[in-house]
């Protein structure tokens, strides 16, 4: 299959290395080659949430399973919570709470506006919440919630604060260990350019601590986080069999983040999502969030009515790139644009040259 310029809000293109990596000899997940991977694995991931003094997992799930984990280990039938509904995945998280018979409340932001702390801290205010859940990136509308702040309205108001770094994890800031959350959790398939399937989890330690005191409490299987942490403690432990190529190839991209270092990834991010930016305003286009919200990966822009399928059509039959639409209502008139991974400053400018002929040749 030709490869394209993937710029869809995940999966990203891959490095060779890490392609091949994925094109090793089958081993056994017991084998001491992948046993002391995985566990390389285990430290680089807690580097790209910065989480030195909590616990990290990584196991296979997308990243639905990361927010079904965070749920079943924070949610009892009953329990009061509040979800930030900032968008799509903020209203999947409110949904799995129900799922596991959360008595929800929803904070919700008009669409392409951020989540406000002073609304969050007067509600939490309002309520005995037990736990609140929030987005960093929701990547249904592109906004990027101001994280830290929320997460300090949470602890001020001693709730469980609960973090999906999905769509941020290794492109924007997320400081775990500084931010004081008590879960986050990221997917393989966005900033990190791995190939989807993996699950990365970070839980404080006071977190995991009550989660052990209480061990017949999570109320899942799969997602279980303490069925899970023995293969952490050693990996050579079973408990379901891992996807080994998967794991390999996470371990070279988690490689390849250190290599780069994450401070510089975070730039590039940054450097490369303002020249996206900048390309769509120059055509007089409307990007979906408000301004000082924007995420530095991916990027919604509002097309004429009925337009968003004729430039997609453009940008991969002309340009050889992939975008998403807008999901759900807005499937024909918004264009989601992700700018994460290995995506470079040359590729970003040959997007806004793209992304401008493709949209007056929709015209
Ligand atoms: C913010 C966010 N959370 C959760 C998910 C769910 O991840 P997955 O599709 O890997 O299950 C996504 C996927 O796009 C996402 O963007």
């Amino acid at each position: 299959m030709e490869e394209r310029l993937l710029m869809v809000p995940g999966p990203t293109n891959l490095s060779k290395r890490v392609r091949d990596a994925l094109a090793q000899p089958q081993v056994g997940h017991t084998d001491p080659d992948f046993v002391k991977d995985f566990s390389d694995t285990l430290q680089l991931a807690r580097k790209v949430f910065r989480n030195n003094n909590g616990y990290q997992f990584v196991f296979t799930g997308t990243g639905t399973v990361g927010m079904e984990a965070a749920v079943a280990a924070t949610a009892q039938p009953g329990d009061k919570v509040l979800v930030l509904n900032t968008g799509y995945f903020g209203q999947r998280m409110a949904d799995i709470n129900r799922c596991y018979g959360a008595d929800v409340e929803e904070l919700g932001s008009d669409f392409g506006f951020h989540a406000d702390p002073d609304a969050v801290r007067k509600k939490l205010a309002s309520g005995r919440f037990k736990a609140l859940y929030v987005t960093h990136v929701d990547t249904g509308t592109t906004v990027c919630n101001p994280i830290a702040e929320i997460v300090r309205e949470a602890k001020a108001a001693g709730v469980l604060a609960i973090v999906d770094g999905v769509c941020s994890v290794g492109g924007i800031e997320l400081d775990f260990d500084r931010m004081g959350a008590d879960l986050a959790f990221a997917g393989s398939q966005k900033a990190l350019s791995a190939p989807p399937g993996a699950v990365l989890i970070a839980v404080s330690k006071d977190f995991l601590a009550q989660l052990e005191a209480k061990k017949d409490k999570i109320r899942t299987y799969y997602a279980n986080l303490l069925r899970w942490k023995s293969v952490m403690d050693d990996p050579r432990t079973y408990f379901a069999t891992p996807a080994v190529q998967l794991m390999q190839a996470l371990h070279q991209a988690l490689t390849e983040v250190k290599e780069e270092g994450l401070e510089k990834r975070w730039s590039r991010h940054r450097t490369n999502s303002k020249t996206i930016r900048d390309g769509i305003e120059g055509t007089k286009s409307k990007l979906v969030v408000e301004q000082g919200y924007r995420a530095d990966t991916v990027t919604g822009v509002w097309t004429e009515a009925g337009a968003a399928p004729a430039i997609q059509k453009s940008l991969r039959e002309h340009h050889g790139i992939d975008v998403a639409r807008g999901l759900g209502d807005n499937n024909t008139k918004m264009l989601r644009v992700g700018h994460f991974g290995n995506l470079t400053e040359k590729q970003a400018r040959f997007f806004v040259d793209s992304f401008d002929q493709a949209l007056k040749s929709s015209r």
